[in-house]
């Protein structure tokens, strides 16, 4: 399990934490600010720390993704604001293959490069916030606004493609809901060890409890 340490230069006082709807305790999230541990560390996570890559114990090619301090430490310029010299932004959008991640699959939706060329624009901050400034709205958790983009963001890394981790694939609305089901997809992210999203940080409770009223409701593809 890695812990993201708080950056000392880090203004909001929360540190990191897993994003989907976390932390950033008391800050309310200014749509148009990206934040590290809300947007863009749940991507790295899902995306490049599986068995083999980025992750704490393979460290592939020296390189470590698991929080905003090993980031820093390990790609070079990932705090430039210059997208041409940031190596983060650069192996993204890499032509040649070899070099491009994430290595052997897709290039990120282009949706998420672009998310992360504007937080390193905006100064590649160790910043956090609070989805839920104060609330938690569980009565309008549906698939297609709620359940399909957290598992996009934080599951879909891993649980997709041609071998997904522990061969599961969590590509679609009939895969989401099988796993609902069963009541796998609720006890997997509330366990207390070995949680999913695996390696990053546990998913909040108000994050768990809208997943909880989605499944309660029959899972429905709404
Ligand atoms: C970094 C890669 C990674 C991410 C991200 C990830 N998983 Fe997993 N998942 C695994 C691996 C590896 C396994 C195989 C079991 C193990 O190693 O714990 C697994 C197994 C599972 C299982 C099988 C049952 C079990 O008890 O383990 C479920 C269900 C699951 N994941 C759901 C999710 C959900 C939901 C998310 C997002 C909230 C998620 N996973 C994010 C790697 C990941």
């Amino acid at each position: 399990m890695f812990n993201v340490e708080p950056d000392p230069t880090d203004t909001t006082g929360t540190g990191g934490n897993g994003g989907g709807g976390t932390g950033g305790n008391g800050v309310v999230c200014n749509p148009d600010s990206v934040y590290f541990s809300n947007q863009i560390l749940p991507i790295l996570i899902s995306n490049c720390t599986q068995s083999g890559c980025h992750n704490d114990q393979d460290r592939e090619d020296g390189i470590i993704l698991t929080s905003y301090q090993n980031l820093m430490l390990t790609v070079e310029n990932a705090n430039s604001t210059d997208l041409g010299e940031n190596h983060l932004i650069r192996v993204l959008v890499e032509d040649d293959l070899e070099k491009r991640m994430p290595y052997g699959k897709p290039p990120l939706p282009q949706a998420q490069i672009d998310l992360i060329a504007r937080w390193v624009q905006q100064g590649a901050k160790n910043n956090a916030c609070n989805e839920n400034a104060g609330q938690c709205d569980t009565a309008n958790a549906k698939f297609s606004s709620f359940v399909q983009p957290l598992i996009q963001s934080r599951c879909q890394g891993c649980h997709s493609g041609s071998s997904p981790q522990g061969g599961l694939k969590l590509e679609n609305y009939t895969d989401i809901k099988a796993v609902a089901n069963t009541g796998q997809l609720y006890t997997v992210v509330t366990r207390a060890t070995n949680w999913m999203p695996k390696g990053g940080q546990k998913l909040d409770a108000c994050t768990t409890d809208k997943l909880k009223a989605w499944i309660d409701a029959g899972a429905p593809n709404n």
